[in-house]
């Protein structure tokens, strides 16, 4: 949960504080604090901050651990890699959650867009995705990502017209949507994971620590109904009950997620 607070903002009751990693990007950091409302300092020696530094914008936990930055990078070779196996990608289970075929890409609302890899895997499949986020921590890192594929020799031609990013509360954005509904919206909320095994990526318990749990989960599903064209996916753990209770329709199963569909 995004909370106001004297000082700034506090994110699941962590304030993330904006700063450079040099002089010559003060102004910089400045900007990026101004711009997502969050507050800057100089120098920071503990906590969670959001480091600009020459390449990109990073976050990052000070805490005396070797817990490494977190930043936006849909270049890295991991998701190239996913990338060119194209003919894969098709076949993943998120693809056919959401209704890829052939050369039927619908538009998507990823009402949770986190560090927009989901989004991005599904803009890459042909999909016209928006992307919605509420901390706007994990927003200025998304938009820093989506500044600097702009950039990228082979992203720049297609991915600023597939995947844009609206900052703001989804289930509000939804039930005051104006825009053309989407065919499909996307949910992916964050599930309090038990134990701090080598699974959860190191990412996924930064961002618990920083946002805590997507308590209010459950509200989104019915403004996402409201929006949606044709289909609401939701991503769970294999495991995790239905969201808010909520039979769906059908599932498709990975090795560790369950998409649960719900047709309109
Ligand atoms: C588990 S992460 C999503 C990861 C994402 N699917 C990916 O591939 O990177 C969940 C994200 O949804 C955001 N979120 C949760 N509830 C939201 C809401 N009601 N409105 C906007 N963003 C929300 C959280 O701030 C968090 O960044």
């Amino acid at each position: 949960m995004v909370m106001p607070n004297q000082s700034g903002y506090t994110v699941g009751g962590s304030i993330a504080w904006v700063t450079a990693e040099s002089d010559d990007l003060l102004e910089g950091a400045q900007k990026v604090a101004n711009d997502w409302g969050l507050p800057f300092k100089e120098n920071i020696e503990k906590g969670f901050v959001l480091i600009k530094t020459a390449q990109r914008l990073e976050l990052r936990l000070i805490d005396g651990s070797k817990t490494g930055p977190v930043f936006v990078d849909f270049a890295s070779d991991a998701l190239t890699y996913r990338r060119a196996h194209g003919g894969g990608l098709k076949k993943e289970a998120i693809a056919r959650a959401i209704g890829v075929k052939g050369n039927d890409a619908p538009s998507v609302v990823d009402a949770t867009a986190g560090l927009g890899r989901d989004g991005f895997i599904l803009a890459s499949l042909g999909c016209k995705v928006t992307l919605l986020e509420r901390s706007p921590v994990v927003a200025a890192l998304l938009q820093d990502g989506l500044e600097r594929a702009q950039q990228d020799p082979t992203l720049g031609s297609w991915l600023p017209d597939r995947l844009s990013l609206r900052h703001g509360v989804s289930i509000e954005l939804m039930q005051q949507w104006q825009d053309e509904k989407p065919d499909a919206v996307y949910l992916d909320p964050m599930f309090p994971h038990k134990k701090k095994s080598a699974l959860v990526k190191k990412e996924m318990r930064l961002f618990q620590q920083l946002l805590g749990s997507d308590s209010d989960a459950d509200l989104l599903l019915e403004p996402a109904l409201g929006i949606a064209s044709k289909r609401v996916v939701v991503k769970r753990p294999a495991d995790a009950p239905f969201l808010a209770n909520q039979k769906p329709n059908m599932n498709i199963s990975s090795k560790k997620h369950r998409f649960d569909v719900y047709l309109r």
